[in-house]
């Protein structure tokens, strides 16, 4: 189903938790409010059945931190009964090592790791946390499951980690992993100004482009660039930076609390589901999936043109 721009819906992301235990400073807490009612697995199956219909063939569990889920392993059985064809998952990897088998036995297609660094000390300065070697056995558990492709998402941040970006390279190419570089969306969940961790990707950008054996566009995920260098796979996320990113977008999200959310950026725009849902009323839940993807709107636009004032 398509919506007013055109753009087609095949992706949702759950918000399984709003729980996580590290405590990142730049997180933006996926837009999260503080929620007042949890899903069970059993919500999510039902839900991620309607979203098929209308054509979700896509779903990536976030947090929070999903793996915080005791039942993490049954909310994967449950969406991998809808007919969908991928599950996939954005983790911090620390608390992974241990059902990273379990978790791909369920359904589970690849992950998506969070890890802006390979130092102790930065890692604590950035998440809070001494769990460093957690992250890098989750890392490595993930790609002995099979969790591929295994992605690494590093935020760059100016004056912590801008220098690492060489070592990131080639610790996810070991790996079998492929790196993202993500410029920081100054959104922070408890409202701090970010503007001096801002690091701007476009010289990166040309630096990647210079290096690359081969520059791929990934059509149906916003746009993205994929650079593929002699020593691995970097793929660049740059929401405002590219006009044609919210273009591409073809997601929709459901909150921890079972609110359709179509967009990360706004909070405004909610569509209650779960209550719907749980309760049998199956209409009211259709429904509430057609009003969401109405309101779906891409939030970073490309400029407009300028009038030229033409005398006659
Ligand atoms: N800017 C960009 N990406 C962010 N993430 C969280 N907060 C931000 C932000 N302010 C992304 C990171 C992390 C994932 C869970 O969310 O990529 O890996």
């Amino acid at each position: 189903m398509r919506d007013r721009f055109g753009r087609s819906l095949t992706a949702l992301r759950i918000s399984v938790t709003d729980d996580c235990n590290l405590n990142c400073f730049y997180c933006h807490r996926e837009g999260c409010l503080t929620s007042e009612r949890a899903m069970t697995a059993d919500d999510m199956g039902r839900i991620v059945k309607l979203a098929a219909e209308f054509g979700v063939r896509k779903v990536k569990l976030t947090g929070g931190e999903p793996l915080m889920r005791g039942d993490i392993v049954d909310i994967v059985s449950s969406i991998a009964r809808a007919p969908i064809s991928e599950i996939s998952m954005t983790t911090n990897g620390t608390l992974l090592a241990d059902v990273a088998d379990e978790l791909a036995e369920a359904g589970l297609a690849r992950v998506n790791i969070s890890l802006d660094t390979l130092d102790p000390k930065t890692y604590e300065r950035i998440t809070g946390k001494d769990l460093l070697d957690d992250a890098f056995a989750g890392i490595d558990a993930a790609v002995s499951a099979g969790l591929m492709p295994v992605k690494i998402n590093m935020v760059v941040l100016a004056g912590i980690n801008e220098g690492e970006i060489g070592q990131m390279v080639a610790y996810a190419s070991q790996r079998g992993a492929i790196l993202q570089l993500i410029e920081l969306l100054q959104i922070s969940g408890d409202g701090q100004n970010l503007s001096c961790y801002h690091r701007d990707l476009g010289d990166i950008e040309r630096e990647l482009q210079k290096q690359a054996v081969a520059v791929e566009t990934r059509r149906h995920m916003n746009a993205r660039k994929k650079y593929i260098l002699r020593g691995g796979e970097v793929e660049l996320v740059r929401p405002m930076h590219n006009s044609e990113f919210c273009m591409h977008c073809t997601r929709l999200r459901l909150t921890s609390d079972g609110y359709l959310k179509p967009c990360l950026m706004r909070n405004d725009n909610l569509v209650n589901v779960l209550s719907y849902s749980r309760a049998g009323a199956l209409g009211k839940a259709r429904a509430a999936f057609q009003k969401a993807i109405a309101r779906r709107e891409p939030y970073f636009k490309p400029a407009p043109l300028k009038r030229v004032n033409r005398r006659r």
